[in-house]
């Protein structure tokens, strides 16, 4: 690995015809760290993400992986160089079990036919093993994934992230929709995962932005409005001004 950020955003601009939905944005992520993307709806988080694994194509910028520029590369490619993103909505396999769509998200690289062919090799097996344990699914692993609850079913998608040994994770809204004690073990997931990745992370929950104890960047209307802890980014005088009349957004019941 080379010294330096493993990921430069570097004045990108994002529009749909006449909108820009990412508006003259910057942020860099080190190798190893998470980074917190929080912003009130339409802010441009997704979007984010979208233009970094090439989904949409920026009209102005560049986005830098470990020093190569990936901003016009086709997302096949995005994807090799080492980057996969979870979606906001789930994309798993319902038929098939935990431990099946964990070991066909670590044969993607080599496409998904040859992986349903082919049995996995021994290194894949310990290393679906592994991250059956990381997101504490050990005891599922022969469920179909249609059939796990909520807050399993996202974990599983994690994992499949996991899996795919990208060096850069991208979550959109992993914890959204679970409980207080749920959305903490997913926290406390993702800060497990620094130990071989860098997580680019997008919520709305307080709570779980705060135990993550990472770095957040703001942002609104497709600009980035504020960068620092939460304690800093939630007294911010802007921040509270994007947030009016729903500044309880900001707060959570932790201490
Ligand atoms: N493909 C598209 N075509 C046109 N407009 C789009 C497209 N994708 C996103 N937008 C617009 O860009 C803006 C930013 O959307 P985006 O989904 O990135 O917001 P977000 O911050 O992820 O919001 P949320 O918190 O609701 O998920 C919104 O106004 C959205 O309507
Ligand atoms: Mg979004």
């Amino acid at each position: 690995m080379t010294n330096g950020p493993l990921l430069q955003v570097e004045h990108l601009t994002v529009s749909f015809d006449d909108f820009k939905a990412i508006d003259d944005l910057s942020l860099t992520l080190e190798p190893q760290s998470v980074r917190v993307l929080i912003g009130p709806n339409g802010a441009g988080k997704s979007t984010l993400l979208d233009a970094i694994i090439g989904r949409v194509r920026p009209s102005a910028g560049r986005i830098v992986l470990r020093g190569t520029d990936i901003t016009r590369m086709p997302a096949h490619r995005i994807v090799r160089a080492g980057i996969c993103r979870k979606f906001q909505t789930p994309g798993l396999l319902d038929s098939l079990t935990v431990y099946e769509n964990l070991a066909l998200a670590d044969a993607r690289g080599r496409g998904w036919r040859a992986a349903l062919r082919t049995r996995p090799t021994r290194d894949q097996q310990v290393r679906t093993e592994q991250i059956l344990q990381l997101t504490g699914l050990t005891a599922e692993r022969h469920r179909p994934a249609g059939r796990l609850a909520h807050g399993q079913k996202q974990w599983l998608e994690i994992g499949m992230v996991v899996a795919s040994d990208a060096e850069l994770l991208l979550l959109d809204e992993p914890a959204a929709g679970m409980s207080h004690g749920e959305r903490e073990q997913t926290a406390d997931l993702v800060q497990r995962l620094t130990t071989r990745h860098s997580v680019l992370v997008i919520d709305h929950d307080m709570a779980f932005v705060e135990r993550l104890r990472a770095p957040v960047s703001v942002l609104h209307m497709g600009r980035l409005l504020k960068e620092g802890t939460l304690q800093e980014v939630r007294q911010d005088p802007q921040v509270r001004a994007v947030y009016l009349g729903r500044a309880d957004e900001l707060e959570c019941d932790c201490a």
